[in-house]
């Protein structure tokens, strides 16, 4: 199958799944409609694609970790949500919309966001998914949702985002930080959760890491080339942020050529550490390729 027509039809399978975990939610809260506006919005789901493709590289049916997978993306639309609030980067467009603090208020996009992170939480520690997972595995895994999204990942990211926005003379090395928590961290979370619940081999899990790391780095380098170069028609998001922003970037550093550059390069060490396993994770190494197309 293409990798294309393969990515399609998993995002497919997550695009219902999250509708059916977000339903039941519905008698509860006037907060429903912003949670649906937001999650129910046509993401590209690629960290739940690289979670369902990590497990099925190891198990034949991945239907049991789908709900892993939209815990994932939940905690990812969490993320973005924030991220877009006026004290953050004060986007106005999301996903081809108004983002959500402009349709139901920045009170109900914090809350929003608080109730999607707690949400992630409650999923992955469903005592449904004992019957297919040991105990040990599943705390592993909420484990990791903590430090993925945390001050050690994304939210650690997130914070030297802010603080060094508009500082003069930041280096390389924080970039990379900044990228591989606030990005990084979240692919590597994916992976990690396919492959601890495949009962991926520890060398597999050393190897997926690096490749998550480095290919979640080259996938905030296309988006802050996007940032400079395209337009909301073709990200569905305001463009040009960064720049008003004097976000610390590949692209302040060393201006968008050199970035498309370095992006690659990314790319190919992530890569690099999957080779020795052959095919077996060709998926997520077609994945990482493919991210790249969108650059041009
Ligand atoms: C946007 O992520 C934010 C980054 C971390 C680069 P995506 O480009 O995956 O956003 P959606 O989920 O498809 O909207
Ligand atoms: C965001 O990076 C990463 C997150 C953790 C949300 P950006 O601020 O560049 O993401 P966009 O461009 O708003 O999606
Ligand atoms: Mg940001
Ligand atoms: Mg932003
Ligand atoms: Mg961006």
């Amino acid at each position: 199958m293409e990798i294309k027509e393969y990515i399609e039809e998993k995002k497919k399978s997550i695009d219902s799944a999250l509708e059916n975990l977000l339903f039941p939610l519905k008698e509860y809260s006037a907060l429903y409609p912003a949670l649906s506006y937001s999650l129910l919005s046509g993401g590209k789901r690629i960290r739940p694609v690289i979670a369902l493709a990590t497990y099925e590289a190891n198990k034949e049916d991945s239907r049991p970790i789908i709900p892993f997978a939209c815990a994932i993306e939940i905690v990812h639309t969490y993320s973005l949500i924030h991220d877009d609030l006026p004290i953050m980067d004060d986007s106005n467009m999301r996903r081809g919309r108004p983002t959500l603090h402009r349709v139901y208020g920045s009170d109900m996009a914090l809350l929003a966001g608080d109730a999607l992170l707690s949400l992630a939480f409650e999923i992955v520690s469903s005592t449904s998914h004992e019957k297919v997972f040991t105990a040990e595995k599943l705390l592993a895994v909420v484990r990791e949702f903590g430090k993925a999204t945390g001050i050690r990942g994304l939210v650690g990211g997130q914070v030297m985002d802010m603080v060094t926005m508009n500082e003069e003379n930041v280096e390389e090395s924080m970039v990379i930080y900044i990228d591989s928590r606030k990005t990084g961290e979240l692919m590597k979370l994916a992976i990690r959760t396919g492959a601890i619940l495949g009962d991926a081999e520890n060398s597999e899990l050393v190897a997926l890491s690096e490749f998550a790391e480095n290919f979640g780095i080259s996938y905030q380098i296309v988006d802050d080339i996007l940032d400079e170069v395209a337009t909301v028609e073709v990200t569905g998001k305001d463009t040009g942020k960064d720049r008003k922003n004097r976000k610390a970037t590949f692209i302040a550093l060393y201006g968008v050529d050199r970035a498309r550059e370095i992006a690659k390069d990314f790319v190919n060490k992530s890569k690099d550490y999957l080779k020795p396993f052959g095919e077996k994770y060709k998926v997520l190494m077609d994945i990482a390729e493919l991210s790249l197309q969108r650059m041009k």
